[in-house]
């Protein structure tokens, strides 16, 4: 311990002086900001490129029109941001979205924003990514309810798509596609985000932009545990774990027809398993859970850490926690609604 001795022979003084001069770099590395970084990340302003397929803006422009085009599903009438709005925080509002002929969906429609942060997409992880996902919407009989070959034949019937498939995928003669209309969804939802969040301007740095009951929240959130499956830049969307790992909740919130990622795999350990929701802007997109039957976040608060962590939380803890969650909203995405090709008379009809 070579330090040791000097360090007696400054004595004292030498000591308080150095906590003096250390004292706003000690501000900068709060303890608790250090142990958010390791758990979070920040929201880039601009998206991360999907692997095999560049960002082109010309293909930003296709996946837009495509992403509110209703002439993608069979009655023209349902587009993806019929259930995934953007102005409503990527989501729809609904317990479970309405699609084609009016029918319900099981589930609840998570947002789109920052969805390229997931490491798979769907509240049971069926889908690998975003252009995968993309595809499944559309020939869902009970969201768009169109066929593959119908919707390329559609988009193929309105002259105003050719040109605008041909500058997103240049140099294919037949661009319109099945795969490039995934390909170009999953471009423009890929631009989907929602950076600059309070709890992101914190984390760079910023002390004043989370309030103190925020701060708190964030410091429960933690310590009670809720961030061992709430984690990364999404706070959520990286794992997998049974909705009721302590204690099942009601049937209400976990409807026993739905046994989640157990369809997928057919793994007896994955009866009633979930993806871990991501939780940024979760302040817009009440109503809560894959069933969508919560609406509050108090409500989804308290469930949560009766059910994943066995724990009765007091009333502040579950309002700091709310408090923080609150703090999770980013600056939505300003998107302009596109103006879209046209029909013409030989453009294939709706069918209802
Ligand atoms: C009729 C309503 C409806 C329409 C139309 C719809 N979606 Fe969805 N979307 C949902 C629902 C419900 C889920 C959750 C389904 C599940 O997990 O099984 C979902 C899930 C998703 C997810 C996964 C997000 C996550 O965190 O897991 C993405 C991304 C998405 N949709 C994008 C789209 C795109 C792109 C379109 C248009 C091609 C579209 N959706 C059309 C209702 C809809
Ligand atoms: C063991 C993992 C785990 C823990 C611990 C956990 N959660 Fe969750 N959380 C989940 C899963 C899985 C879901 C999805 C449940 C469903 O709908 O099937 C979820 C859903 C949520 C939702 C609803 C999000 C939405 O968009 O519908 C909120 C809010 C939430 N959790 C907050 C919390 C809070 C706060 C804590 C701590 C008190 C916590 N969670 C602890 C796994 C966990």
């Amino acid at each position: 311990m070579r330090l040791a001795p000097l360090t007696l022979a400054f004595g004292a003084a030498a000591f308080w002086a150095a906590l003096t001069l250390s004292a706003p770099a000690a501000r900068a590395d709060d303890p608790l900001r250090t142990q958010a970084k390791q758990l979070f990340g920040v929201i880039p302003e601009l998206a991360p490129e999907l692997a095999d397929n560049p960002k082109t803006a010309e293909k930003i422009d296709l996946g837009r029109m495509l992403y509110f085009d209703p002439r993608l599903s069979e009655s023209h009438n349902i587009s993806c941001n019929s259930c995934h709005l953007i102005g409503l925080g990527g989501a729809d509002g609904r317990a479970n979205s309405i699609g084609h002929n009016w029918q319900h969906g099981a589930r609840n429609a998570p947002t789109v924003f920052n969805a390229i942060f997931n490491t798979a997409q769907f509240w049971d992880g069926r889908a690998r990514d975003l252009k995968e996902q993309a595809g499944g919407p559309i020939v869902n009989p009970i969201e768009m309810g169109i066929t593959k070959s119908h919707a390329v034949a559609q988009l193929k019937g309105i002259p105003g798509y050719f040109p605008a498939f041909k500058a997103a995928f240049p140099g294919q003669p037949d661009p319109i596609t099945y795969d490039n209309i995934e390909r170009a969804i999953a471009v423009f939802e890929s631009t989907l985000l929602t950076p600059d969040a309070p709890f992101d301007l914190w984390l760079k740095g910023n002390d004043a932009a989370l309030s103190p009951a925020a701060r708190k929240g964030l410091a429960t959130f933690i310590d009670a545990g809720c961030a061992t499956c709430h984690n990364g830049i999404n706070i959520g969307g990286r794992m997998y774990a049974p909705f009721g790992v302590v204690e099942k909740p009601g049937w209400e919130y976990l409807p026993p027809n739905d046994h989640g990622r157990l369809a997928v795999t057919n793994t007896v350990s994955d009866d009633y398993v979930f993806k871990v929701p991501g939780l940024r802007n979760v302040a817009l997109t009440a109503p809560y859970f894959h069933s969508g039957s919560a609406w509050s976040l108090t409500q989804a608060v308290t469930v949560m850490a009766k059910s994943q962590l066995g724990r009765k939380l007091s009333d502040s803890e579950i309002s700091d926690i709310v408090a923080f969650l609150d703090s999770l909203t980013g600056r939505q995405p300003q998107v302009v609604f596109p103006i879209l090709p046209p029909s013409v008379a030989t453009t294939p009809q709706p069918v209802e």
